[in-house]
């Protein structure tokens, strides 16, 4: 009997879409769409289980091998740098990564950048690269708060519809990258269950 794929999938409105995806190629599991608050699903028949995981931990369920594969968003990709493979873009969870601030900021290249994020890694490498000097202020939500109170002065934050930036009377200034949601594997899942995983890869393409 060929052993069960274990796939992470991102808790919310992406998790849900990615899991639309894996019905699509004949990989569902019907007990999912149940309104409950179980967290893992299984087809023996499909040889799949699913776990509900917090977006920010897929990465980690996969690296450590608690998972097989996952999805999960490149900006947690680029910010945690986990050691797995990247096997597809999605093309599912679409947006930017992008410096924004308040409409009226303009930038003094002389001082100190004060920059506000929940991806300090990200915001780190960026202005290095610039070789611009920042101080990084680690937040966990609601990052547009920052410059609006004067706690920082810019935001490196994800832009999807720009809707968040603009009720606060705020735009992006510079992109940084562009985002969307990744499968990826536990390295020696992959090893191990290559087969498995790879008609899984290739169905999903
Ligand atoms: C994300 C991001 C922005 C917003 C961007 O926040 O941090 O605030 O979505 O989306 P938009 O361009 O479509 O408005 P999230 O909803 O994850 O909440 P958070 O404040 O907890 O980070």
């Amino acid at each position: 009997m060929k052993k069960m794929i274990n796939i992470a999938l991102p808790k919310g409105r992406l998790g849900e879409k990615v899991y639309d995806r894996f019905e699509a190629i004949g990989y569902g599991c019907p007990s999912i769409r149940e309104q409950n608050r179980k967290l893992i699903f299984e087809n023996e028949e499909c040889g799949v289980r699913y776990f509900w995981v917090k977006p920010s931990d897929v990465s980690i369920y996969v690296e450590r091998g608690a998972a097989d594969i996952g999805v999960v968003g490149k900006d947690i990709l680029l910010e945690y740098e986990p050691d797995v493979y990247e096997l597809l873009d999605l093309g599912l969870g679409v947006c930017r990564m992008a410096v924004a601030s308040c409409c009226d900021f303009s930038d003094d290249t002389e001082r100190t950048l004060r920059v506000a994020t929940k991806f300090p890694n990200i915001a780190r490498n960026y202005y290095r690269g610039k070789g611009r000097e920042i101080d990084i202020i680690k937040l966990n939500g609601s990052i547009e708060l920052a410059p609006i109170l004067g706690l920082s002065d810019v935001i490196v934050d994800i832009v999807e519809t720009g809707k968040t930036l603009r009720d606060n009377n705020m735009k992006p200034f510079e992109d940084i990258v562009p985002i969307s949601a990744r499968l990826i594997a536990n390295k020696v899942s992959y090893k191990f269950q290559y087969e498995q995983i790879t008609e899984l890869c290739e169905k999903l393409k």
